[in-house]
């Protein structure tokens, strides 16, 4: 196997993990002060969302240089540091790349919008408006509003598939793609272990640019439907592959919306483009097609099975599973996957344990270790997050009231993953000496890092447990996966076996206590439970069981 498919990965949000200065936003020292921190909980790779000089406009995800570091995260030399005093405690670091657009603050973009035939003129999406002046097709950017912003000096529309001030570049473009390589490989010689590779299903657009049938009230239609995974966009990235990873130890992860479990295996493995994928439908599951928070849709414990169970089909033989129900752009778990009320505690260890049992590496985000809930501000003026308000705006467009929009946000908002780290009682939690750039979520005093620590019984308990059962386990570590109780509407189960060893995972959802055929766990033994005593062939509410026979 290789080394990151042993590991346990976590995703770090750099502004919310602790600030060493007093400004209100996280440092680079700050994540190096933490790596003991980290190396308690098993982690092998820390893949920190971007720290490149950036604007901020979306948080780092609009870079502005991808060779130099933002001045509120520090220096290329705490950079330097980072590389070195992480791979000290076996952790390699991972780069996120944010390929697809720039900001437009970028010296590129600087230059390409001031005229029509300069040397960088053909680096971004640039189109001329309709003859009645409008935007060259109605396509409606992730983040909302058109996708289109007409630049007065150059006199055409250029194309940000999310946000006004991320234009997108132009892959076409073999002088793009030759820069973009080049920016990767200094990476790679500074020493970092891998790759998170963003929003990549949008790089390739189509041939024909055109309206398409509109999907709201406001006459356009998402600019996902018109540009995500274009036919073609493989050899981008088989290119990507031979000019970056290829002969390097290290891993690359593509976010890649709009990419079916069926269509896994040209995008992974020994062929495909990437190591792994970040596949999005087990998190989607109430958004069938685009998403769109005010038309949430239904979805029941199979829809989730399903998900998960076709991601493993898809990587069983070929590729690599990345497991994830969190990341920076998603609501917290234990609000996403379970009805109000339901005990939190219960619901984040129920979790953690679907997590690191699914075949595959696990990536645990910021918080989740702790068991972080949702935030719910009284006003949207509270949020920072630019999707919020583009969905907000969108919902009141739709004819939602101000109070349902403000609902949509509660339960979707991006804010909830990101608001700052619980490190201890203390004044912010710990998280700065000065006023955070988000507000600290208001259970602080109960939910962070020092008391978890002292308790056997915490969310952060469990994941050190779960750490070390996976790496102790082969079954768990290596073995395969198979589905159990496919039928079954209210439990989740799979089983794991490794030569002789074997191990088999129980979940429920349900609010009442279920029963299911002791045979499945014939010859096993409790290993682990999120509650104080399990009974054979029983599962109390939101109880979750691991059976061994080691
Ligand atoms: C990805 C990132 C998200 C960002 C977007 C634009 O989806 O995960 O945070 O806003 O790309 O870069």
């Amino acid at each position: 196997m290789k080394w990151w498919q042993t590991k346990v990965a976590y995703e770090l949000y750099p502004k919310s993990f602790l600030d060493t200065r007093g400004q209100g936003t996280g440092t680079i020292r700050g994540i190096i002060e933490r790596l003991d921190y980290l190396a308690s909980l098993g982690i092998g790779a820390v893949w920190i969302t971007p720290v490149c000089r950036s604007p901020m406009v979306d948080n780092g995800y609009d870079i502005a240089d991808y060779t130099d570091i933002d001045p509120s995260y520090g220096t290329m030399a705490d950079m330097d540091e980072l590389f070195t005093l992480a791979a000290e405690r076996g952790i390699r670091i991972v780069i996120d790349l944010v390929f697809n657009h720039t900001s437009d603050q970028n010296p590129w973009f600087l230059e390409s919008k001031k005229s029509q035939d300069n040397p960088y003129a053909d680096w971004y999406i640039w189109r001329d408006a309709k003859e009645d002046g409008s935007a060259p097709t109605n396509w409606r950017g992730i983040f909302g509003g058109s996708a289109w912003t007409w630049c007065e000096e150059r006199k055409q529309y250029y194309l940000h598939t999310f946000a006004v001030q991320q234009p997108d570049l132009n892959w076409a473009n073999p002088e793009v793609r030759k820069a973009l390589y080049k920016a990767a490989n200094f990476w790679i010689e500074r020493g970092a272990g891998g790759f998170r590779v963003d929003a990549i299903t949008y790089i390739r657009k189509p041939d024909v640019f055109k309206d398409g049938t509109p999907d709201g009230e406001d006459g356009m239609v998402s600019v996902h439907d018109m540009t995500a995974n274009t036919p073609g966009i493989l050899d981008y990235l088989h290119e990507f592959k031979r000019e970056v990873s290829d002969g390097h130890d290290i891993f690359t992860v593509a976010e890649a919306n709009g990419v079916s479990a069926d269509e896994l295996k040209y995008w992974v493995g020994e062929d495909g483009a990437f190591d792994m994928l970040f596949e999005f439908s087990h998190v989607n599951l109430e958004f069938k097609g685009i998403e769109t928070w005010c038309r949430p849709d239904p979805w029941t414990l199979s829809d989730l099975r399903t998900a998960l169970f076709n991601s493993q089909e898809a990587t069983k033989d070929n590729g690599w599973y990345p497991a994830f129900f969190e990341n920076h752009d998603k609501p917290r778990c234990v609000d996403h996957f379970f009805p109000q009320g339901t005990d939190p505690v219960r619901a984040a260890k129920l979790m953690g344990l679907l997590l690191y049992t699914l075949r595959g590496t696990p990536f645990l985000y910021q918080g989740q270790e702790l068991g972080y809930s949702n935030v719910r501000w009284d006003d949207i003026s509270c949020y920072n997050d630019i999707s919020s308000h583009g969905q907000y705006e969108f919902a009141l467009s739709e004819g939602f009231s101000k109070e349902e929009a403000l609902a949509c946000v509660h339960a979707f908002s991006r804010d909830s993953a990101r608001t700052p780290m619980q490190w201890d009682s203390s004044a912010n939690a710990g998280f700065t000496t000065g006023t955070p750039w988000l507000p600290v979520h208001e259970n602080y005093r109960e939910q962070n890092v020092e008391a978890e620590s002292a308790d056997p019984d915490s969310v952060l308990s469990w994941y050190r447990k779960l750490a070390v059962i996976r790496r102790n386990l082969p079954a768990l570590k290596e073995g395969d996966f198979t589905p159990l109780l496919e039928d079954s509407e209210t439990i989740l189960a799979w089983q794991r076996t490794c030569g002789d060893h074997k191990a088999v995972i129980l979940a429920s959802f349900a609010k009442e206590p279920q029963s299911y055929d002791e045979k499945l766990t014939e010859g096993l033994h409790v290993f682990l439970t999120n509650v104080k005593q399990h009974e054979e062939g029983k599962l109390q509410p939101f109880e979750a069981v691991l059976y061994v026979n080691d």
